[in-house]
């Protein structure tokens, strides 16, 4: 596809597909000719609808220099003491075994225990917390089934419509229970604001107003489904890659300065956010095709990170490539606004990981599963 068909009309989908990195990129970086789908909130079925992500400028911008100031560089380089004091209670557990699944018992909880500290969440509620975010996360699974699948037969489509049934339900409860324990944090930090981050959102003002409580409620659930599973498929990508490359893994022992080299290359390699869909406001060519006002468009970012054309040898994992500039974390004004947070983590949790542990090996025939962003979903390994 990335060869012969770079912008690609898929008739029975009524969809166009980007694969090169110029176009992707491109695409991206013209958020006028290809905004994202935004509907109103009056109209909007679930908050996370009208959260930063769905938002187009100039409401995009306002809203993005209001919750920004909590990510910014000096707030994420604080939490470096808390989240290396997270990664070791975590690997605390596993000193007296030479197993464990890595990505079950450390790259899931991982992530999810700084949001919810970063948050506010109190401890005994996190594992609800974490359910709920689950729920809501799989929800993206929903976009990978294709019913139009000719090869299909009747019996297929009826059992992949009953999953995406019970997704959909899984969801529509999940999002209804975290909004309700959502308003009630609100309502407590409204009466008696916390150094927290729900309680700088509640008092932060947009253009002389504060944000409502469905645009409270569309951050913070934002938050979870932008930043956990994620960061949990990072980690389990950067584990998965160094065992495949393991002369790297020995590099990053005697050269731990290049970690965050390496987290940029996995990033590539293993892209976490497979697509991303925009809408065309106009008429308008892309890569010679025309693309019409209206047509949903979907840039795969996994296939970019891939494209020979920018990244000579890209089935190679090569740490000290030039010039990394990767579509991993999106590009233009959607760019991930947890990405200081999400390398931070990984440099934090794979230095920790080194340090407990001197001979990691995945363990061998494991049939893998992926989870809905296509990260791994367990990853057992021995180590000593
Ligand atoms: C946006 C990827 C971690 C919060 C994005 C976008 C991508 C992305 C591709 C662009 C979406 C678009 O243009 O439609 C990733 C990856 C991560 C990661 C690969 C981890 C490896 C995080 C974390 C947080 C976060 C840890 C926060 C705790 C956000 C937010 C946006 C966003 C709030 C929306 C920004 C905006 O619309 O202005 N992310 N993300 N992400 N991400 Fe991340």
């Amino acid at each position: 596809m990335l060869e012969n068909n770079p912008v690609y009309y898929h008739p029975k989908q009524k969809k166009w597909h980007i694969f090169s990195y110029e176009h992707v990129m491109s695409v991206l970086a013209d958020y006028m000719n290809f905004p994202q789908l935004s509907r109103p909130e009056e109209k909007a079925i679930s908050p996370l609808e009208t959260s930063l992500i769905g938002l187009n400028p100039p409401n995009h911008r306002q809203m993005r220099s209001l919750v920004s100031k909590a990510f910014t560089p000096k707030a994420i380089q604080d939490l470096q003491p808390r989240i290396r004091e997270i990664a070791r209670e975590l690997l605390d557990r596993a000193v007296n075994k030479n197993e464990m699944d890595i990505v079950k018992e450390f790259a899931y909880p991982l992530p999810v225990i700084v949001i919810a500290e970063m948050l506010g969440i109190p401890k005994e509620d996190r594992d609800q917390f974490k359910q709920w975010s689950d729920d809501i996360v799989n929800s993206a699974e929903l976009g990978s089934f294709d019913m139009n699948d000719e090869k299909a037969g009747f019996g297929d489509k009826a059992k992949r419509l009953a999953k995406q049934l019970r997704i959909v339900q899984k969801f529509r409860k999940a999002e209804k229970e975290l909004g309700a324990y959502f308003k009630k944090i609100f309502e407590e930090r409204r009466k008696q604001p916390k150094d927290d981050l729900i309680s700088q959102l509640i008092k932060a003002e947009v253009d002389g107003r504060q944000l409502t409580e469905f645009e409270l409620l569309g951050f913070c659930s934002l938050l979870l489904v932008a930043g956990n599973e994620t960061t949990t498929n990072l980690l389990g990508n950067i584990i998965f890659s160094l065992n495949q490359f393991p002369e790297t893994a020995a590099h990053l022992r005697n050269h731990p300065e290049d970690m965050r080299k390496a987290i940029e290359e996995v990033l590539r390699y293993r892209s976490m956010v497979r697509s991303l869909e925009r809408v065309a406001g106009n008429d308008i060519e892309v890569g010679g095709q025309l693309i019409k006002k209206g047509q949903t468009v979907i840039v795969w970012l996994g296939a970019a990170n891939q494209d020979p054309a920018k990244f000579p040898n890209p089935e190679m994992l090569d740490i000290h490539r030039d010039n990394l500039q990767h579509a991993a974390f999106g590009h233009g004004v959607h760019f991930c606004l947890g990405a200081p947070l999400a390398r931070l983590e990984a440099d934090i949790a794979m230095q920790e990981l080194f340090a407990y542990f001197s001979d990691i090996r995945l363990k061998p025939d494991v049939e893998y599963r992926l989870n809905a962003l296509d990260g791994i979903e367990n990853l057992p390994i021995t180590y000593t």
